[in-house]
């Protein structure tokens, strides 16, 4: 068996299968803690975790984190060294009528979290948060040390709430946290409310969909598999507190994102022009220069292939939801 363990939040979503696929191949023991909440398909994450059953260096934990007595007791049996905390209410336009939920399972779920670690002791902590704190602004590319005061909706708040306490927890008592903020992520699995998921779908099914500002954002998309790199560099070098932006640093206009993705699947989208809502920035752009100084991060997935992945792996899906 497996010295190391890691417990991963959320391990079941997105980000966090694809982070477990890689803790299990580099022989860790990895603990999970994903209440399957039903913000999307539960079907896909229980899918997400099929091979991940069979390992047994794997063990899974159906339960919600804002259960603090369920988080005290996984620390307490599994004694995990290093967290990853990626369990969360994701996606910014969910967030605009949900403030309550989110608070609580992003704000209070982090809480629970960071006050087990710092009881039981542990080597590092990392933290998601998202490029979605910078808010609406013009200092491009984004850099770590600019102000993030002025985020645009719930889901962004509450992750600049929870960077806050967890400079708090790591001053107060010593513990290790590092904020990773990733940059619009895609791939195989991503959630089906993300722009890369919801194009595909609709060019599938023959349905509408609806472009901002006739396709003038940008967006920073960073491929699943980049984002991984820098999470495990991260989880590897504990830091103290810092904070540290993880996205490609090629911000690609939405307009041709929506192309490529045409061109891979063969067949145009049906589009609906709107103005950006408000809780919508122009751009987002990372300067990733501290991740490259502090632990070699190298993004290598260019957005072509990273979007012909993705649509493969769309293709081959069963049940689309
Ligand atoms: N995908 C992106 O573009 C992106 C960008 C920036 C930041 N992030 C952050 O990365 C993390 C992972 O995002 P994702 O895209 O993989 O989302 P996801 O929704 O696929 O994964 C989140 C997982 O957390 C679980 N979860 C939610 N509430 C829970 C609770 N109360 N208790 C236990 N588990 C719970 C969900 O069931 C899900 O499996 C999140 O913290 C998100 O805010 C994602």
């Amino acid at each position: 068996m497996s010295t190391r363990t890691t417990l991963v939040t959320g391990g079941a979503g997105f980000i966090g299968s694809h982070l477990v696929d890689t803790l299990l191949a580099r022989s860790e023991r990895v603990i999970c803690i994903d209440n399957f909440t039903d913000n999307y398909d539960p079907a896909r994450k229980r899918a997400n975790i099929v091979d991940h059953l069979e390992h047994p260096d794997y063990v899974l934990i159906e339960g919600d984190i804002r259960d603090r007595e369920l988080v005290r007791r996984v620390f307490e049996d599994y004694k995990p060294q290093r967290v990853v905390h990626l369990a969360a209410l994701a996606g910014v336009r969910a967030s605009i009528d949900r403030a309550d939920l989110y608070t609580e399972v992003n704000i209070q779920g982090s809480i629970n979290l960071m006050d087990a670690a710092r009881r039981f002791g542990l080597e590092n902590f990392i933290l998601a948060s998202t490029s979605s704190v910078y808010g609406k602004t013009e200092q491009v590319p984004f850099k770590e040390e600019q102000s993030t005061d002025h985020p645009l909706a719930p889901y962004p708040a509450t992750k600049k709430a929870c960077e806050v306490m967890a400079h708090a927890y790591h001053n107060m008592f010593g513990l290790n946290i590092t904020v990773l903020r990733f940059f619009n992520v895609y791939g195989p699995r991503v959630r089906p409310d993300t722009m890369a998921y919801m194009v595909a779908d609709a060019i599938t099914r023959d349905e509408e969909i609806t472009i901002y500002n006739e396709g003038n954002l940008h967006r920073d998309w960073t491929y699943v598999d980049d984002i991984i790199q820098g999470v495990v560099a991260a989880l590897d070098k504990p830091l103290g507190y810092d904070v540290i932006n993880i996205g490609r640093g090629e911000p690609i206009r939405l307009g041709d994102f929506v192309d490529i993705i045409q061109e891979l699947a063969g067949k145009a989208v049906r589009i609906r022009h709107a103005p950006a809502p408000a809780s919508e920035p122009p751009i987002t752009y990372a300067n990733v220069e501290k991740a490259q100084r502090l632990f070699g991060y190298q993004p290598h997935t260019s957005i072509r292939e990273g979007l012909a992945h993705t649509w493969e792996w769309y293709h081959g899906l069963e049940v689309r939801s």
